[in-house]
């Protein structure tokens, strides 16, 4: 008689006692199949993997009583199980209630089309995940794992999106709040350090006055405290031959891409409404620094994502199209395209040019002024990664003001003490990282 067909879906992470007992009572019934959870599937649930597929493949493959594994593209068993009608699927009973729970009933309604049975072993006790996240955390991340994450996340994910930080506590934010939505956890896939934000809590003006030094001292601070990926906005990177020794020193950190600016001259914030006239590099000059950039960098994961000013400028549609062009032959690895309109139109114009292009790298959108624009349309228009790149400070600033003027007022700090965290809680939030 044939072996019994047995399937068991996991992630295998976090490899622990209770994923062994799973696949010991599967063996029990036959031979075992593991879909394991692609990238692509755990970034629909939860954060990406530590271990990349592979990786997690070559050491499930050699566990013993596991006789297959084949990769489970969706969160949903449904299509794997209707193309394996396997007899039996294993998996502990934790997940009757829950994020899971639905999961689990459509496991059920479809096994019944062939007959198939849901086998639910007691989940493991003493396992806690939060432990074992938490025991992670202590570990920490080697500055390659983080570097790496960010080419990851674009490849899992239909798009990423990533907040401003400009200091270690502003870094605690982005890593570690989370809130849930329709049965799912929405976070922010990693960390975008600003010029603008960088210089404005320094109380500087965003014209590239604050050195390449102290933005350094900035990055170190979010670095210890944080392992989502870092992007950095590079302002214009400088000299060619300075730029391709900032690459070297952020890919040894382990921050994931710079974006640079093509622009040139006294630099001046993008969104500025009265600016100066703001000049952009010749295509030529900008696609060099971009070649040289990336012929310095050592490993093949650090990015450099080109910024493209013509619209700011007033150059035009035209323009940042065949720069677009110009930029990725150079090798960028992503095309920033940035407006300071009040609404989206011209940059879903882009897009539309844009998604035409044969040779397509991934594309940013930092809807800073046209913020009415949602993450599905977004993605809907072709972007890539999105960038929040100021808010934490922005909503921060006036909350701040307020607080300086109430005590002012009313000569006392009583008022507003209703409006700070406590003191106590604010002291066992960053103790436990928030
Ligand atoms: C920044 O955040 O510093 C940026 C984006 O470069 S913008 O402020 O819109 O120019
Ligand atoms: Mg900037």
């Amino acid at each position: 008689m044939e072996p019994k067909k047995v399937y068991i879906g996991m992630c295998a992470d976090l490899l622990h006692h209770g994923h062994i007992n799973i696949i010991k009572e599967g063996a029990k019934l036959g031979d075992v199949t593991i879909g394991l959870l692609t990238d692509e599937a755990m970034a629909t649930y939860k954060r990406l993997p530590l271990l990349e597929f592979e990786q997690r493949k070559a050491i499930v493959e050699n566990l013993k009583g596991v006789k297959e594994v084949i990769p489970q593209p969706t969160l949903d068993y449904v299509p794997n199980l209707r193309a394996f009608k396997p007899d039996f699927v294993v998996h502990g009973d934790d997940w009757k209630t829950g994020v899971q729970r639905k999961t689990r009933e459509r496991v059920i309604e479809t096994l019944k089309e062939w007959g198939g049975q849901l086998i639910e072993p007691a989940y493991t006790k003493d396992i806690s995940s939060t432990k074992l996240n938490k025991g992670l955390k202590e570990m920490g991340i080697t500055p390659e794992m983080r570097m790496k994450k960010l080419k990851r996340l674009i490849k899992a994910k239909p798009m990423i999106r990533i907040l401003e930080a400009h200091n270690g506590l502003t870094g605690l934010i982005v890593e570690n709040t989370k809130v849930e939505k329709d049965g799912k956890i929405e976070e922010f896939d990693g960390i975008w350090i600003s010029s603008l934000t960088d210089s404005a809590a320094k109380g500087k003006p965003d014209i590239e006055y604050v050195d390449f030094t102290s933005r350094l001292n900035t990055i170190n601070e979010i670095l210890e405290v944080t392992t989502k990926p870092i992007i950095l906005d590079g302002d214009s990177g400088g000299l060619t031959e300075h730029f391709t020794f900032m690459v070297k020193t952020l890919e040894r950190l382990g921050v994931s891409a710079v974006i640079i600016e093509d622009k040139i001259g006294l630099k001046q914030n993008s969104l500025e409404e009265n600016g100066n006239a703001q000049e952009q590099d010749s295509i030529q000059n900008f696609a060099r620094k971009i070649s040289e950039g990336k012929k310095s960098q050592v490993t093949d994961d650090f990015m450099i994502i080109a910024r493209i000013e013509s619209l700011i400028t007033g150059k035009g549609l035209e323009d940042a199209l065949n720069r677009a062009k110009a930029y990725i032959n150079a090798g960028a690895d992503c095309i920033m395209i940035h407006s300071k309109e009040k609404t989206p139109d011209e940059i879903l114009e882009f897009c539309r040019e844009y998604d035409k292009f044969e040779n397509k790298i991934p594309l940013v959108a930092v809807p800073s002024t046209y913020s009415q624009i949602s993450e599905r349309e977004l993605i809907e228009a072709g972007v890539d990664i999105v960038i929040y790149a100021n808010h934490l400070i922005r909503s921060a600033f006036p909350a701040m003001v307020k607080t300086a003027e109430s005590i002012l007022l009313n000569q006392r700090a009583h008022e507003v003490e209703e409006k700070c965290v406590p003191i106590s809680t604010f002291l066992d939030l960053i103790k436990k990282n928030l």
